[in-house]
């Protein structure tokens, strides 16, 4: 931990990267891109490290982590690998998929990184920055999105500080994160069944498909009586601070209007009509959207195809209200 209050951005060179190096083994945070967005990192097996990330955030501590690691072998030290979890990262590994999958008794972990759970959640990031990070460490790194627990997610390192300056040691600067949306996350159960927990840029219903011919609805052993054990998927979450109208046409006066496809707004997702560039602009329409002097925001019906099912579930989430 730095002695200083202040929290510094550094690009995400050579330089910067052995700099978040010894401060993630120091047990201090990082804010760190990856492909889907910024994470708010620190070492997955010291406890202390792992309680200043819920400090920072102001997160919730019944609210478990995703575990960083560079590869399935490293992932097989604290999960129990099944060939459904190969089958699963394949194609996808490195990339924006985390798997839930049994922890191993024998786990090296933090045990407010899995909050009590029997699961862990594992990711292998495709961001260079994250590898070079994740090469250079013994550890594994724990990293929730790098924003305050219930706000809008951070896709750039001004994101980041626009909601943690003050509250974590550095924020490494490697630009927009392309994907936009957090990573798609699958659980696989101990009888082999496959369940979405949160969409995302892998879509998990076309991946079961692939390997099984059947969508993920139609499996044949279907998990009994899945409970919410996501608690970040709580209905509230992603709020901007302001009312959001969905599916919204037009704007009424005193919105901010976040088209898509063209027309008049106040910001286009997508000219072209494409959900991919959508996904990567969101967050970044939502940031501004809520420091914009608009009371409230509208936006425009998204396609719900593809990356598209995940920018609905967002937006689904930044219009409830915050309980
Ligand atoms: O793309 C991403 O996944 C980003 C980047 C930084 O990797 N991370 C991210 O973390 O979105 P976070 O903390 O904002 O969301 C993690 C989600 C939460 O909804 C949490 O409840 C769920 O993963 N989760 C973590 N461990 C779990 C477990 N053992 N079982 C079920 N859900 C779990
Ligand atoms: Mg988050």
């Amino acid at each position: 931990m730095s002695d200083k209050n202040a929290t510094e951005v550094v690009l995400a060179d050579e330089e910067g990267i052995a700099r978040a190096t010894r401060i993630l083994e120091a047990g201090g945070l990082v804010a760190v891109p990856t492909e889907t967005v910024y994470g708010l990192a620190a070492r997955a097996d010291s406890p202390e490290a792992v309680a200043k990330i819920f400090a920072a955030k102001g997160r919730p501590d019944f609210n478990p982590l995703i575990v960083h690691v560079r590869d399935t072998e490293q992932a097989a030290r604290y999960a129990r690998w099944s060939d459904h979890a190969d089958l699963a990262v394949t194609n996808y590994w490195p990339g924006p998929l985390t798997l839930v999958l049994p922890k191993r008794n024998d786990a090296a972990l933090a045990p407010a990184v899995t909050a009590g759970l029997d699961t862990v959640a594992l990711r292998a990031p495709a961001h260079p920055v994250m590898r070079a990070l994740l090469n250079r460490i013994e550890f594994p790194l724990a990293a929730p999105s790098a924003n305050r627990s219930g706000f809008i997610s951070p896709t750039s390192a001004q994101h980041v500080m626009a909601s943690l300056d003050g509250r974590i040691d550095l924020v490494l600067d490697g630009g927009a994160s392309d994907q936009g949306v957090e990573s798609s996350i699958l659980a696989i159960r101990e009888n082999g069944s496959w369940e979405e927990l949160r969409a995302g840029p892998v879509d998990l219903d076309a991946l079961h498909r692939h390997y099984f011919d059947v969508g993920l609805d139609d499996q044949a052993t279907v998990a009994e009586g899945s409970v919410i054990e996501a608690p970040g998927q709580l209905v509230s979450h992603y709020s901007p601070g302001k009312p959001l109208r969905l599916n919204a046409r037009e704007a009424f006066p005193g919105e901010f209007f976040i088209g898509f496809g063209g027309g008049g707004s106040d910001f286009d997702l997508s000219p072209d009509a494409h959900v991919a560039e959508a996904a990567s602009r969101l967050y970044d329409a939502l940031h501004q959207a809520a420091i914009s002097d608009h009371a409230r925001i509208a936006v425009a019906p998204i396609p719900n195809e593809g990356i598209g099912r995940a920018i609905n579930d967002r937006l689904r989430r930044a219009a409830a209200p915050l309980d």
